[in-house]
């Protein structure tokens, strides 16, 4: 009640108004309210008139308006940054909880304050220099920029929203700004940042490993922290950088659901966080655990992307959102859209042990039954380290004379003339190749 009233106090009629574009509204002021909408989502968030905090609002189902957020105000041992739901939440000021945004300056200190400034809106959605993102012209997607400034640290956080209506889905990255004078270290980065209130919510998250990935992982959000995370260096197998919220009763087919996906693929971090309060704080990004950034004067530093999608038809409205999304929006492939050939893969007949003869031998029988695909798989190359088994050769992408004595081309000639069964169709050839592993019995590490 009290900001409400000095907000009035401070801040003059006519500097209040509207500005919109395609599914983004802003209601302005020096302390404005930001709403990304379309008939089937809402994320809503606002500036804080006194402190120039942003403030979450909603996230989910439309939301015709911005649900006020005051009535979650509470006494407690604890300042007023304790008892806020907040949308970039730093570190250092009496939120308790996990910050998105962790930076050390030169002098040692880690306390940020980051204050609104300012804000852009625009149709279609700019790219992310040097990291995967989603894209879309201006019939699909539209973009908010809210301009945010550390004095503690002169640095600048720019927070990019994106909305796909089409897709039920919002993209967010933040792109940082040393506007001073020495290094700071950014040590700690969300893409995704927000506070929910107190809802019985479930974490749904896929872990496995080799020949068992994707896992569902179904538990209810407790006091406390949970989350997961990769060190590997890739996002891995073990968790994926993907979750899902959901209340104790959604299923496959009913209940609300919300996802989350971080696109990229390194070392990551999510974190879901219930308060001594109840509210629900959820991060996806970096892992801090490998971020130590060194932003140096006048450098800036880009987050990756995350995606959050919201469904009201449970997990598989959830699931086909991403899909649409990462098919219409995010792969640009030109394979997107065709149908996968029927293959035959050599590794399950042959293994190691084969040549030029077998493996056409066994080609033509695949074209027999009607693939279209013959890919021959590990095995083919390696000189020095003949790959005659998974102990050595790795690396050494050259054909084994021995299993090629024509070479490797005469060997796809051969198999790209094979007809398939009943058609006119050749049969195409596809080879494998793992450059991200290498032997240490091998040329390229000996
Ligand atoms: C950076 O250095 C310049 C020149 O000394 C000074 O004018 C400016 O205020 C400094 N900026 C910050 C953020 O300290
Ligand atoms: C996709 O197809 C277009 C048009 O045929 C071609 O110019 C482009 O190089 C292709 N892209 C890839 C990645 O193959
Ligand atoms: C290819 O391998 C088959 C089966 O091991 C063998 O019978 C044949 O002699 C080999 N051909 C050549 C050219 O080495
Ligand atoms: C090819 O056609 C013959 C005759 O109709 C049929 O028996 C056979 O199953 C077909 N093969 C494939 C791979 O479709
Ligand atoms: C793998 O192949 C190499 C070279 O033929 C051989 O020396 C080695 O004993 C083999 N290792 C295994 C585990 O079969």
């Amino acid at each position: 009640m009290v900001a409400t009233r000095l907000a009035l106090c401070l801040f003059p009629a006519w500097a209040l108004g509207q500005t919109s574009v395609k599914w983004i509204t802003v209601e302005d002021g020096p302390a404005p309210s930001f709403s990304l909408s379309s008939s089937g989502i809402s994320y809503q968030f606002h500036v804080d008139p006194l402190t120039l905090d942003l403030i979450h609002d909603h996230w989910g189902g439309y939301a015709a308006e911005t649900v006020p957020q005051s009535a979650l105000n509470m006494n407690g041992w604890g300042g007023a940054y304790t008892y806020r739901l907040r949308e970039f939440p730093d570190s250092g000021r009496g939120d308790f909880r996990t910050p998105a945004i962790h930076i050390q300056h030169a002098s040692g200190t880690t306390v940020s304050a980051f204050s609104y400034t300012g804000y852009e809106v625009q149709s279609g959605k700019p790219g992310l220099p040097g990291l995967p993102a989603t894209y879309g012209d201006d019939e699909d997607v539209s973009t908010l920029i809210v301009h945010l400034y550390d004095e503690y640290s002169a640095i600048g956080a720019d927070l990019y929203y994106s909305i796909f209506p089409q897709h039920n889905a919002i993209a967010r990255s933040f792109r940082l700004t040393n506007k001073g004078n020495s290094t700071a270290t950014v040590l700690r980065a969300s893409s995704w940042s927000i506070d929910m209130p107190n809802e019985e919510l479930d974490l749904i998250d896929l872990r496995g490993d080799w020949a068992h990935e994707a896992n569902i992982n179904r538990r209810a959000v407790g006091y406390g922290e949970q989350g997961f995370r990769s060190t590997a260096g890739y996002s891995s197998h073990f968790h994926n950088p993907f979750f899902a919220l959901a209340p104790p009763t959604t299923t496959e087919s009913q209940g609300s659901a919300t996802g989350y996906a971080l696109l990229y693929t390194g070392s990551f971090a999510a974190n879901v966080e219930r308060w001594s309060t109840g509210w629900v704080r959820v991060l996806l990004g970096l892992n801090p655990l490998h971020l130590s950034w060194p932003l140096e004067a006048g450098d800036t530093f880009t987050s990756p992307e995350v995606v959050s999608v919201h469904s009201e038809t449970g997990f598989t409205g959830m699931s086909q959102s991403l899909h649409s999304l990462f098919k219409n929006q995010l792969s640009r492939s030109n394979h997107t859209w065709e149908t996968r050939p029927a293959l035959l893969n050599s590794w399950e007949g042959l293994g190691f042990d084969y040549n030029h003869t077998v493996l056409v031998e066994l080609a033509q029988s695949a074209a027999d039954l009607g693939c279209t695909l013959f890919v021959n798989d590990d095995g083919w190359f390696g000189t020095d380290y003949p790959r005659d088994n998974d102990t050595l050769g790795l690396g050494d992408w050259v054909a084994q004379p021995k299993k090629f004595p024509e070479g490797l081309g005469a060997y796809v000639d051969d198999v790209n003339a094979i007809t398939v069964a009943n058609s006119t169709a050749k049969m195409e050839f596809g080879l494998w190749f793992e450059p991200e592993m290498v032997n240490p019995a091998s040329d390229l590490s000996c």
